[in-house]
């Protein structure tokens, strides 16, 4: 079988998939271990049936649901490549903002004092935000390194997720990068400590805020994400909070992340386009001044941020 006969036989399996041919090249560049270009321009190369056995097997997971991502074990984010499990959420092209809104103020207040930062990446999964947010400050600012490179506390409740997120900046970080890096297994704010004053200039956080029914129907498609990462409704306990707007999680996270900030420290979150303008509201109920919200590249209302 050729490499154009592979991809007309799996688009036609894959018709549930919203991108039947862009999930067939994906999956021939990562079975071949060749970019795009490569494909393209070796349409009539004849597979081995070692690679054909392992494209049909790969395509019978993508047809159950199974993302793409998962069959392949990486995701591209901020142009870094992730290694992602089922443990973790896949990282989303929405997300991108976080990291940039975040960056652009971390570099404005170096600007104007500089030091040394404290970065909480809270709700880490695969630890795509917090080890973006180091290589891109580090990179595009060259007075942001050396012992002035931010420490980045990266929490999670899930063990699994940390385990990925540890293998993550394992891979993608420097030795001096790596070394600014700590890893703390907690219930949001539970194992940092409660210090009365606050610790961190910026809480940086993607925590799940879908709601509890949309969760539901999501999951339906077979993509395999943690309900953990997703359902927003859910009690300090884990338990179902019975709200449906996504926000039960984030009503717990916003005070206690007031406490861990330093005056004058940032929350940054992200929402849902239909949770934004709420969450701004719960900023300014426990005291975040200068809230402010942000647009995705799709125009929609993504993230949420406020001043302590
Ligand atoms: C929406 S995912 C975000 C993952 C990653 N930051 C990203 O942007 O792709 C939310 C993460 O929050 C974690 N999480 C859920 N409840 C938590 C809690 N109470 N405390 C800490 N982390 C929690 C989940 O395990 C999941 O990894």
């Amino acid at each position: 079988m050729t490499i154009q006969q592979f991809k007309q036989t799996a688009i036609e399996k894959l018709s549930s998939s919203p991108s039947p041919a862009l999930d067939a090249d994906v999956l021939l560049q990562w079975i071949l271990q060749k970019d795009k270009t490569f494909i393209l321009f070796n349409r009539e190369l004849e597979l081995t049936e070692e690679q054909e056995d392992k494209l049909s097997a790969a395509v019978e997971k993508r047809r159950t649901g199974l993302p793409v991502a998962y069959i392949t074990g990486t995701k591209e984010f901020f142009g870094y490549d992730f290694h992602v499990t089922t443990d973790v959420l896949i990282p989303k092209p929405d997300t991108e903002v976080l990291v940039e809104n975040a960056a652009n103020w971390i570099i404005d207040e170096y600007s104007m004092q500089p030091g040394t930062f404290n970065v909480c990446d809270m709700c880490t999964g695969s630890g795509c935000v917090g080890i973006s947010l180091m290589k891109f400050l580090s990179e595009s600012d060259s007075t942001i390194a050396g012992e002035h490179l931010p420490g980045f506390t990266m929490c999670d409740i899930s063990s699994a997720a940390l385990a990925v997120a540890k293998g993550n900046a394992d891979r993608l970080l420097s030795e001096v990068q790596r070394q600014k890096f700590n890893f703390v297994q907690t219930n949001l704010f539970d194992n940092l400590g409660h210090a009365k004053a606050g610790i961190y200039d910026i809480i940086v956080s993607n925590p799940p805020y879908v709601p509890a029914s949309e969760t539901t129907e999501l999951l339906k498609d077979g993509r395999s994400e943690p309900r953990l990462a997703l359902d927003g409704d859910v009690t300090l306990e884990g338990k179902p909070s019975g709200t449906n707007d996504g926000l039960a999680l984030i009503r717990n996270l916003i005070p206690q992340a007031y406490r861990f900030l330093i005056p004058g420290g940032m929350l940054i979150l992200e929402t849902g386009e239909y949770n934004a303008e709420e969450t701004e509201k719960i900023m300014q109920e426990n005291g975040f001044k200068d809230t402010k919200l942000y647009y995705d590249l799709e125009g929609q209302l993504r993230n949420v941020s406020g001043i302590k």
